[in-house]
């Protein structure tokens, strides 16, 4: 049986880094405020010249290298992103191009905060189905741009970056399960009010600002992420004593500390980034896995879950050893 499995990781932030002090200059805020409610004390910004695909760039070269493969090797480019540089082309395209991969699928998807998982996903049915030998996976979002920097609900949250991932063909197991959802009936509580078919030309994107009913948004989110936890072991018959880390979507620490104690999952186990990097949406598990990687807690052999929820809403698990 062919699993599909991580060659190699990456991560790319930008270099600008705004602290909660920063915010607090801008709104009515503090720093208390936000690291109490949010944990967050820092996130990356990027600049005016930066695009998502810079950064999606920047995180496949270093993932392509610790897998120790070229341009040439890839067949198939799966990002996801709510903030692509352009409607179309689509992003996976213009990263294509800018990295000198030879012609092959390419394309990226939109499901929020859960993007990277549903492009791993699909990333894992091509391999499987033996119709790709090495896929360029990337989670990436320039979500400060679509931020209003007066909205204190928001303007605190939220930051950009890129996370990539090898996935190669392998006879060792590797993806053992991906468990994808979505419920759109909760379109309301979390969404941007401007897109090609709506609203595009009454109002600009430049004008417009994520809008998101906070806490009804958190309630859902600890108990889905608790609810797909507990479904991805069940399929896999296993605890989460099988489980060596938890890689959850990193929205707000609050959250990710409530749906590990719904699961019964100690904190210890679970990787924690959002006080480094805010919410980078579709960015922020794969940047988690690399940190955990590259710090050298998260080791070849062990049980990694990872999981995501977001706008739509939208919601997916991906159980897998590294
Ligand atoms: O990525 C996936 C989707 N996103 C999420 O999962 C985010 C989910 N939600 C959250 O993380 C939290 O709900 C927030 C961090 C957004 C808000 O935290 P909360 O504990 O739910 O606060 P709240 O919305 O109940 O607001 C409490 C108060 C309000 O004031 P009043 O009405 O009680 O006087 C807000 O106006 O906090 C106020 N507030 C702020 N105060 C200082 C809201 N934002 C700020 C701020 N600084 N930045």
């Amino acid at each position: 049986m062919t699993f599909s499995r991580i060659g190699g990781t990456g991560r790319y932030l930008p270099e600008r880094v705004l602290t909660n002090a920063d915010r607090e200059k801008i709104v009515d805020t503090t720093d208390e405020w936000i690291r109490t409610r949010t944990g967050i004390e820092e996130r990356h910004v990027a600049t005016d010249d930066e695009q998502t695909s810079d950064l999606c760039v920047n995180a496949a070269k270093i993932a392509m290298a610790d897998a120790g493969v070229d341009p040439q090797d890839i067949d198939l480019i799966v990002i996801g992103t709510t903030s692509p540089d352009l409607l179309f082309p689509n992003v996976a395209t213009i990263v294509q191009h800018k990295m000198g991969i030879p012609a092959c699928a390419a394309f990226s998807l939109e499901t929020a905060c859960s993007g990277f998982i549903y492009a791993i996903s699909t990333a894992d049915k091509f391999i499987r189905a033996g119709d790709t030998k090495c896929a360029l996976v990337i989670g990436a979002e320039i979500i400060t741009r679509l931020i209003d920097w007066e909205d204190r609900n928001t303007c605190v949250l939220f930051g950009d970056g890129a996370g990539a991932v090898i996935l190669q063909p392998s006879e060792e197991q590797g993806i053992m399960s991906t468990h994808l959802g979505a419920d759109g009936q909760y379109k309301d509580l979390l969404y941007y009010p401007v897109g090609v078919s709506n609203n595009l030309a009454a109002a600009g994107v430049g004008d417009s600002r994520i809008m998101m009913a906070g806490n009804e948004v958190f309630k859902v989110a600890v108990k889905t992420l608790a609810s797909i936890a507990q479904t991805a072991l069940d399929a896999n018959n296993m605890t989460l004593d099988d489980v060596d880390w938890l890689i959850p979507h990193q929205a707000n620490l609050r959250i990710i500390q409530a749906a590990a104690k719904r699961i019964g999952m100690p904190m210890e186990k679970v990787i924690q980034t959002v006080q480094m990097h805010g919410n980078t949406s579709a960015a922020s598990v794969p940047l988690a896995l690399d940190v955990g990687i590259r710090d050298g807690r998260i080791k070849r052999g062990q049980t990694l879950l990872l999981e995501a929820f977001g706008g739509g809403f939208t919601w997916g698990s991906v159980l897998l050893r590294y």
